[in-house]
């Protein structure tokens, strides 16, 4: 059903409209929505309030056929049983945090260790019910977008102070679909918000991402112990399976007897980007078969590079595909893993009157 339509004059010759759809209800009965935007040369995205998920992205190959290129469910209910992050908003705090414990101002906090990968227990991803299983309050934007809301209050999933914080999704007639979060806390915390698509440019969800060719900018990378926690070392790539400063197939080196693949499974760390200030490229990633390319550019401090290691065929999704190993990469840009346990990295500390701040671009061709 469409509820509604906003006309948006965004520029001389050229008309924007987010479509608003019912997406489905929430198990406790709340209605949850689904926008479309699209653009003058065919992009198609849609997000909804449910995890302020991305749920799809279409995009026209080298020959102009368009297909959807991100993993996730056709339908709200397949939606709510996704246990992986495909396309989620991710939070509080992305990424892993050793024992699921953290220190801030001399006082210890304890989080869920959801997570254990080695055996090893860890919180990862904000916990059991993190950003990407509630429901944010959406609503469209002058800026062909649409803004999601979310207050997390003081004590959830153990974090302290209530957090508010706004999402928006963009997209652009330069084939730029640009995701940010803002956040702002009335006590101290720790945030790391990250976007957790799932891709695969080829559009046959049920291929493997191995042939991508990647290119991360990114002269170094933090090694990890068997539970995948930073060791607190930075690395370089220089002269290892890690080194992506050039553009590399994705499965030539996946499983060279290396420590840190040996650990993820395959690839599965955090790349240091390359210093510099705003918004800059941190990865191109193309696949040869059909053309399609996509740039991540950020502002942050590092990207997860994850390979679909622990996809393992359970998860049935869109078209009725199962999901198989390293058919999906995801390269989330963000602060640096178990930053709250780490003093030597960049802090992820957030107080009263800061603004937490992260932009990721993804910008789309074929070639
Ligand atoms: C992590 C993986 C994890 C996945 C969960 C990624 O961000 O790096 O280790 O399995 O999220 O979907």
């Amino acid at each position: 059903m469409v509820l509604a339509c906003c006309q948006k004059n965004t520029g001389m010759s050229h008309q924007t409209a987010v479509k608003k759809e019912v997406f489905g209800t929430m198990p406790d009965g709340r209605e949850v929505k689904i926008f479309t935007l699209a653009n003058r040369n065919g992009l198609e995205a849609r997000v909804t309030e449910y995890g302020a998920i991305l749920v799809s992205v279409k995009t026209p190959d080298k020959s102009g056929k368009s297909a959807d290129i991100t993993l996730g469910y056709d339908t709200l209910d397949g939606w709510l049983t996704n246990t992986s992050y495909f396309g989620a908003t991710v939070g509080r705090f992305g990424n892993r945090i050793k024992d699921g414990k953290f220190t801030l101002d001399g006082r210890e906090y304890t989080l869920a260790t959801n997570n254990d990968p080695g055996g090893i227990p860890c919180h990862l991803h904000g916990g059991v019910t993190g950003f990407d299983k509630v429901l944010w309050s959406g609503k469209p934007t002058d800026e062909n977008g649409v803004e999601f809301t979310y207050l997390s209050k003081d004590g959830e999933e153990g974090y302290p102070g209530n957090l508010s914080v706004k999402v928006t999704y963009s997209l652009t007639d330069a084939d730029e679909l640009i995701w940010e979060a803002t956040a702002t806390t009335d006590a101290p915390t720790i945030v790391n918000i990250v976007h957790h698509t799932y891709w695969n440019l080829s559009g046959d969800l049920s291929a493997s991402i191995n042939d991508h060719v990647l290119t991360l900018n990114a002269p170094s990378y933090l090694p990890t112990d068997a539970g995948l926690i930073p060791t607190g070392e930075i690395a370089t790539v220089a002269g290892t399976p890690m080194d992506f400063t050039t553009p590399q197939p994705i499965g030539v080196r996946v499983d060279d007897d290396f420590e840190a693949l040996k650990h993820g499974g395959g690839y599965d760390h955090a790349w240091v980007l390359e210093k510099g200030t705003g918004v800059r490229l941190a990865a191109r990633v193309k696949d040869p078969k059909t053309g399609r390319v996509m740039e991540v550019l950020t502002d942050q401090s590092a990207v997860q590079f994850y390979g679909g290691n622990f996809l393992d065929g359970t998860a049935t999704g869109k078209g009725g595909v199962n999901y198989a190993h390293r058919t999906g990469l995801c390269l989330e840009t963000e602060g640096f893993p178990d930053s709250p346990n780490k003093p030597s990295f960049p802090s992820p500390v957030l107080r009263p009157g800061e603004t937490y701040r992260h932009v990721m671009i993804h910008r789309f061709s074929a070639e």
